[in-house]
This record gives C-alpha cells, sequence and structure tokens, in this order.
C-alpha cells in the first residue's frame, strides 16, 4: 500500500484555549489572529466536541460536534443569528445582499435570488465558463516550460469566469480598474480589526476605514453604472444572448441597491473561494500523482467534446472527489459564526444569550472521531460506500440549513469544467521550495504564490 500524502499545516497553538483565557493568553491569541487565525487551535481542539471559552468579557463556543451543529444551524437556525465581528468585517461593503443581510430583508431576497440558480439556470452558465477555460488553457499551452504561481492564475481565471457571467464582459465595465478595486479591498478588510476582535462599537473609526470606505464606494459606482446602462438595453432574448447573472437579477425585480449588493455579494463570495479550492486542489495533486494520474485518465476517456460542458460532473466522479476532498482538507469558506439571541439547551449543554457560537470546518474536517487519516488527502473518501458513510453534518465547505451556499452547484460546476479544461493539455509540477502553509484571510490562502512548473501533455 501507497502512503497517502499528507500536506503540511500550520504549528499546534499552546494554550489551552477552552474555559476562560487567561490575560497570559491574550497575547498569544491576538498575535494569532493578526498573524494566521488557524494559528489559534491547539492540538485537543481537534478531537474536542464543544469547546466553551470566555475572552475580553465575551462567551464562545467552538462546535465540532455534527448533532450540536445541526441544532444551531438547522433546527433552531432562528435563534443564531450572523455574528457581529463576521458582520463587521464584510456588511459595509455587502450591506443587505444576501452573505450579510438578515431577518425579514434577507428572507425577501434569498427568495428573489433563488431562481437565479436553479441547476437549469446554474446549467446555463456552463458554455461561457468552459470558453473561458478554453481560452485560458490554450494561453498556458504556449507557457509550457515555464514556472508560474498557481495562486495569482486561479485568482485571474475565476474573476475572469466571474466577470462573463456577471457581466457577459459588458463594455460599460473597465475590467482592470474594477479587478484593482477588488484586491485591494481584500488586502484591507482581510484581516480582522483589533478594535473588532474587542467587540468595540462601529462608530470609533479604525486605521484604514478611510482608505475602504472610498475603495467601496467606487466599487458600488460602477456596478451601479453597469447596472442602470443594462436596465436601458434591449433584453438578452431581444439582443440574441444568454444571459447573465445581472440579467436574472434584473428580471427578478430587484431594485438598484439591491442589484449592487448582490452582484458584489457573488463577487465577495463566488471569487477567492474558488480560486482557493482550485489552487489548493492543483497543489494536492502535483504531490499525490497516482491520484493526477487518475484524473487525467478519467478526462482523457471522457467524451467531453461530446457532451455539454454541465453533464461533464457526471462522467467525472474523480475529478469531483479529488475537489470535495481538497475541500475537506482546505474549506476554503473556514468559519460559520453566529450568535445566541435567547438561552438555548445544545446537546445538554446551556448557551446564554449572546455567546458567539463558532464552527471551524478546519477542525471539523479533521476532526479525529469522525475522519479517518483525517489530515491525508484521500480522495476515495468520497466515492461509493465510503461517501455514504460520511455522518451527516460533518463535512460543511458550503455551510448548512437555511443560509447554506447558494452558489455550491455553480462553483462545483465551475470546478470540474476548469479542471477539465486544464488538464486534458497541461501538467502542473510543484516547483517551490517549501511547501504552502494555508493562512485564514477571510478564505484559506497559501503562504507562497504556488509556483509550478507547467508542461504540455
Ligand atoms: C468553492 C466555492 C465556494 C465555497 C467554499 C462557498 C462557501 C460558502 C459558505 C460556507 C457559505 C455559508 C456562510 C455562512 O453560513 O455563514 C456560503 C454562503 C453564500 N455563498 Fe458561497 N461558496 C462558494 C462559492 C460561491 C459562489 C460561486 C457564489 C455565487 C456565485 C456564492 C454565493 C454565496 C452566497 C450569496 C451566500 C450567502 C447565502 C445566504 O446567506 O443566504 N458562493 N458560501
Amino acid at each position: 500500500m501507497t502512503l497517502a500524502f499528507s500536506p503540511p499545516k500550520p504549528p499546534y497553538a499552546s494554550y489551552s484555549g477552552v474555559g476562560k483565557l487567561m490575560p497570559s493568553d491574550y497575547w498569544t491569541y491576538f498575535r494569532a489572529m493578526q498573524r494566521n487565525p488557524l494559528e489559534i487551535w491547539g492540538e485537543h481542539h481537534f478531537s474536542i466536541r464543544l469547546a466553551p471559552f470566555r475572552f475580553l468579557g465575551r462567551s464562545s463556543l467552538i462546535l465540532n460536534d455534527p448533532a450540536a451543529i445541526h441544532h444551531c444551524f438547522v433546527a433552531n437556525a432562528a435563534n443564531f443569528t450572523m455574528n457581529p465581528l463576521r458582520q463587521a468585517v464584510l456588511r459595509p461593503f455587502l450591506r443587505d445582499g444576501l452573505l450579510t443581510a438578515e431577518g425579514d430583508i434577507w428572507k425577501t431576497a434569498r427568495k428573489a435570488v433563488s431562481p437565479v440558480f436553479t441547476p437549469r439556470k446554474v446549467n446555463g452558465f456552463a458554455p461561457q465558463i468552459r470558453a473561458v477555460c478554453d481560452s485560458a488553457a490554450e494561453r498556458l499551452a504556449g507557457q509550457a516550460g515555464a514556472t508560474i504561481s498557481v495562486s495569482d492564475l486561479m485568482v485571474d481565471l475565476t474573476l475572469d469566469v466571474l466577470m462573463e457571467t456577471l457581466f457577459s464582459g459588458d463594455e460599460a465595465l473597465d475590467k482592470a480598474r474594477f479587478t484593482r478595486g477588488i484586491c485591494d479591498l481584500l488586502e484591507i478588510s482581510g484581516i480582522p480589526h483589533p478594535f473588532d476582535l474587542m467587540h468595540l462599537p462601529g462608530w470609533i473609526p479604525r486605521v484604514g476605514q478611510g482608505k475602504s470606505r472610498q475603495v467601496i464606494a467606487d466599487l458600488r459606482d460602477q456596478v451601479g453604472a453597469v447596472a442602470s446602462a443594462r436596465r436601458a438595453a434591449p433584453s438578452p432574448e431581444q439582443a440574441g444572448r444568454t444571459p447573465d447573472f445581472l440579467d436574472l437579477l434584473l428580471g427578478a425585480g430587484l431594485d438598484d441597491t439591491a442589484v449592487i449588493d448582490n452582484l458584489l455579494t457573488f463577487l465577495a463570495a463566488g471569487h477567492e473561494t474558488t480560486a482557493r479550492s482550485l489552487a489548493w486542489t492543483l497543489y494536492l495533486l502535483s504531490r499525490d500523482t497516482q491520484s493526477r494520474e487518475r484524473v487525467e485518465a478519467e478526462i482523457d476517456a471522457a467524451d467531453l467534446d461530446g457532451r455539454e460542458a454541465a453533464g461533464w460532473t457526471s462522467q467525472l466522479p474523480f475529478t469531483e472527489a479529488v475537489l470535495k476532498e481538497s475541500l475537506r482538507l482546505y474549506p476554503s469558506a473556514p468559519m460559520l459564526a453566529r450568535t445566541s439571541q435567547e438561552w438555548d439547551l445544545v446537546v445538554g449543554l446551556p448557551v446564554p444569550a449572546g455567546t458567539d457560537v463558532l464552527v471551524s470546518t478546519w477542525l471539523l474536517h479533521r476532526q479525529r472521531d469522525i475522519w479517518q487519516h483525517p489530515d491525508e488527502f484521500r480522495p476515495d473518501r468520497f466515492l461509493g460506500d465510503a461517501a455514504a458513510a460520511i455522518p451527516r453534518d460533518a463535512y460543511l465547505p458550503f455551510g448548512l440549513g437555511p443560509r447554506v451556499c447558494i452558489g455550491a452547484r455553480f462553483a462545483m460546476m465551475e470546478m470540474v469544467i476548469v479542471m477539465a479544461c486544464l488538464l486534458r493539455h497541461l501538467r502542473f509540477d510543484f516547483a517551490g521550495e517549501r511547501d504552502p502553509v494555508p493562512v485564514m484571510r477571510i478564505t484559506l490562502q497559501p503562504d507562497t504564490p504556488m509556483p509550478m512548473r507547467l508542461s504540455a501533455r
């Protein structure tokens, strides 16, 4: 039997992180939150089921137990609203977009936006995604022999996919300016501000706030201008083109503000997450060449040109399993955070109102009691009987309950298409001096650019 690949992880924290954090632990905790929040976890957190702790007078409960998670996120979801720290980071930009809206506004928005994500509508985007990926593969084939940053490649490619599916590459949008704005914003808001960590009120000014306000206002203006121009333009049917997300949102009856909030939300929620998952997947395959050969053989044997790209997933089960295993090891949305509104009993544990309830999918997906060989890359666990045996609510890359990712189907389809289009012609070999370690910056980013040598297949 060959040994499975076990990718490197950040170091474990040395403090207990359970019960009341000691003042001496505060510095360790703050530093980890600024440098890499994955470093707040000690080794014991990977086998613990429930970990209550207090920090600066605030109670938190880490849920690493599927039954407890189900209670808070599904059965009694109404009692657990979005966590204030999460909202402090995301809401200034996304406002009442689906990811950050609450209460009745969220309910109305989810109902209005759901028809945009039906399987038929999502499948309708496959040809656009394939066209972007085919042209990227062609361009990359011309660079065979070069070493490129796969991290940057995936950020660019997935942004191209979103630009095409959100706006059909609308000429009213200055893509370079828009992309610069998105990158600036991610850099500014990727790390939680210490004042937010201390739950200080929002009216206290934060360093960098002025710059991020400016970037946000500019991005909103740009998207607003495209949306107004589109309202006045001929409909997709009249123009004889495939509807994009912008057409679908306008058709769903949303007003301009809601259209802007949600387009920016799809960008924020769908870009980095997909880009990072794809980059980690190529890295894992470059380190496990047996799995890579299986993926290549599967892609070579499939009749890709004879089928719509929307149907490729059913032809490529091992490729899909590789993507799922990559999302288990590197969940690109690594934290689900809520706050309880009223006292509750969570699998026998009393939870007072105002408790922050946290699911770290980084921990859950490597929970020692749930997963065999939790730190190893073993895509077969997502095939056949092994996949059926995965406990409910133990694998949550797209969240769960009423706030489950609305773009999950789109993301999985997109990632399969990217893999198929690239790996049918190209091979990526890791060429870094050391392996990348994940760093949490809202998503899970690699701490190196992931250099890989490109070759033609
Ligand atoms: C690999 C890619 C992706 C991952 C891992 C991912 C993960 C997630 C997770 C975990 C949530 C739940 C957050 C929570 O409960 O706090 C979520 C929500 C959401 N995602 Fe995704 N996502 C991905 C791609 C996408 C794409 C491509 C889109 C849109 C085009 C999208 C749009 C959204 C939206 C709008 C929500 C909020 C849903 C609501 O609250 O009603 N996501 N995503």
